[in-house]
């Protein structure tokens, strides 16, 4: 059984998805822990599901480098075989990457190498593209920079809002994360740095 721990700081709707996955007997993997950089309303789904949840509120610390160091110390307290940035709107410093890479993935509102960073979904909207995407990758020290595990074509509509585009995004990306989570636990997918 692949434990999960998740790393979120909005709505965790992606987070939501892996736990009623995770639900299913079928499921080849568990969240064990869901861990936040902020008060994130998406905490509130792994408290219904009865998962530990913890805090490290980015601007308690110093540095991002104490940040993630604390960050890691909860971590281990779980030692999650798998860590699955989905919504963490903060880079981990390198030192954190280095320490579990290749072991953590997150997902991403774009086609990467399309339009990488916190604004996905706005880059491709103010690029006046007809199709964006949705990709799971591995995470390196870079900006949404690591090997590309999983992507879908999704098309911009006429009249599409940073908003209604990110939704249309959203269900593509939970549906890619909950396959890549599936293919890693049952050895179909081996990840490399
Ligand atoms: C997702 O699109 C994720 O890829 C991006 O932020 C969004 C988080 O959505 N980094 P949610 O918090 O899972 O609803």
């Amino acid at each position: 059984m692949l434990t999960l721990a998740v790393l979120i700081s909005g709505t965790g709707s992606n987070l939501r998805a892996l736990l009623e996955a995770a639900s299913h007997s079928d499921f080849p993997a568990r969240v064990v822990v869901v861990g936040a950089d902020r008060d994130a309303p998406g905490l509130a789904h792994a408290e219904e599901f009865g998962i530990p949840t913890f805090t490290v509120p980015f601007h308690m610390h110093e540095s991002r480098e104490h940040w993630g160091e604390e960050v890691a110390r909860q971590l281990d307290v779980w030692s999650p075989d798998l860590i699955v940035l989905s919504g963490l709107m903060r880079l981990l410093p390198a030192s954190v990457v280095t320490r579990y890479s290749p072991r953590i993935v997150n997902t991403h509102p774009a086609y990467l190498p399309e339009f990488p960073g916190a604004h996905g979904v706005r880059d491709a909207l103010a690029a006046g593209v007809t199709e964006t995407g949705a990709s799971v990758i591995v995470v390196d020290d870079g900006v949404d920079s690591g090997p590309i595990l999983a992507q879908e074509r999704i098309p911009v509509l006429p009249g599409d809002t940073e908003h209604s585009l990110h939704e249309r995004i959203k269900p593509v990306e939970r549906r890619l994360l909950i396959d890549v989570v599936r293919r890693i636990a049952t050895g179909d997918l081996v990840l490399a740095p």
